[in-house]
């Protein structure tokens, strides 16, 4: 089958059986195309708990199907390729997590949503990388311990000066593929054009960039921009679909090796055979795990909300 059949009969299917299909934006083109949204973290987290669907495929990583399950356990929701795992959500566990709260009475425990459901279920607030900053400015409590990602935690600590945090050591082994020296290379081959990065990124990357978001920030920064000319420090899907959404502007990779490879496991002939019942891993979920697990990111939506 070609790429466009395959696609024709996943739209057919969909509707057939009623699935929406969500994909992060680390997906590949030929994913996004035949999906009904396409966002970050947060962004899809809020399109899972509001779809009318019966069945949501999420084309994504382990941790995003699971965030679905808890946001919205009346529908079936299926991981197309079992094995799309993150390494920086497979960091932690909750034994890890209930020794790090002991050694920090007093501190409120904040989660990337880059976590499991088991790490998510002894946190307090759960917070994704466009939404951050404001969800922990929201917090009462002056102490906040940040895992797992120590890069995401630095970028947030120097936007809130008058808190107290804590960071472990942990991360994305793919934003830290970029450094310093990538930097000056690129930005000396593309001179003029702006530098986006994601808050994954290292430290040293973050401090020299013109603009740090989350993909769907980066992405609208780039689209909405006066400038044409753009470095893009992030998963290098995004240089893609930028290049297909403005083939008027010119998006450059920060390095190639900024690639995802548990993103890119799930393939296009692995949706189709979940919708077919011929592959992929439908997520089931303890109930009383999904309540606690879905405390955290109860309390990330009502923390973003104004008046709080
Ligand atoms: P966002 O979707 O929040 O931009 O995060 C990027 C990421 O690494 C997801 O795994
Ligand atoms: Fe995990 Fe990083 Fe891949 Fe996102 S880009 S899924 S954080 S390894």
């Amino acid at each position: 089958m070609t790429i466009k059949e395959i696609q024709e009969e996943i739209l057919r299917l969909k509707k057939e059986t009623d699935t929406c299909i969500l994909a992060h934006a680390y997906q590949s083109r030929e994913i996004v195309e035949i999906a009904d949204y396409m966002g970050d973290s947060y962004g899809l987290s809020l399109k899972a708990a509001q779809t009318d669907a019966k069945n949501v495929m999420m084309c994504g990583v382990r941790f995003m199907a699971e965030s679905v399950k808890m946001l919205a356990p009346e529908k079936r929701v299926y991981l197309p390729n079992p094995h799309a795992g993150c390494p920086m959500a497979d960091q932690m566990d909750k034994a890890l997590v209930e020794g790090l709260r002991a050694h920090y009475p007093g501190y409120t425990v904040v989660a990337y949503i880059n976590t499991t459901a088991e790490v998510k279920s002894v946190c307090d607030v759960c917070v994704t990388s466009s939404s951050a900053v404001e969800i922990i400015r929201n917090i009462p409590n002056k102490d906040i311990l940040f895992i797992p990602d120590c890069n995401l935690g630095d970028y947030i600590a120097k936007q809130l000066p008058d808190k107290n945090f804590k960071l472990v050591q942990g991360g994305c082994p793919t934003h830290i593929r970029a450094n310093a020296r990538t930097v000056a290379k690129t930005r000396a081959e593309y001179p003029g054009a702006l530098l986006l990065v994601h808050p994954e990124c290292l430290p040293e990357v973050v401090a020299s960039a013109d603009f740090v978001g989350s993909t769907t920030a980066i992405m609208d920064y780039a689209i909405q921009s006066d400038h044409t000319d753009f470095i893009i420090g992030t998963e290098n899907s995004i240089v893609s679909h930028l290049q297909y959404q403005r083939p008027d502007k010119n998006f450059y990779p920060l390095t190639g090796d900024l690639i995802c490879q548990n993103m890119k496991i799930t393939t296009l002939p692995d949706v189709l055979r979940c919708l077919q019942g011929r592959g992929g891993e439908e997520i089931v979920m303890e109930e009383s795990l999904r309540l606690l697990a879905k405390r955290p990111i109860d309390e990330m939506i009502r923390l973003s909300q104004p008046g709080k």
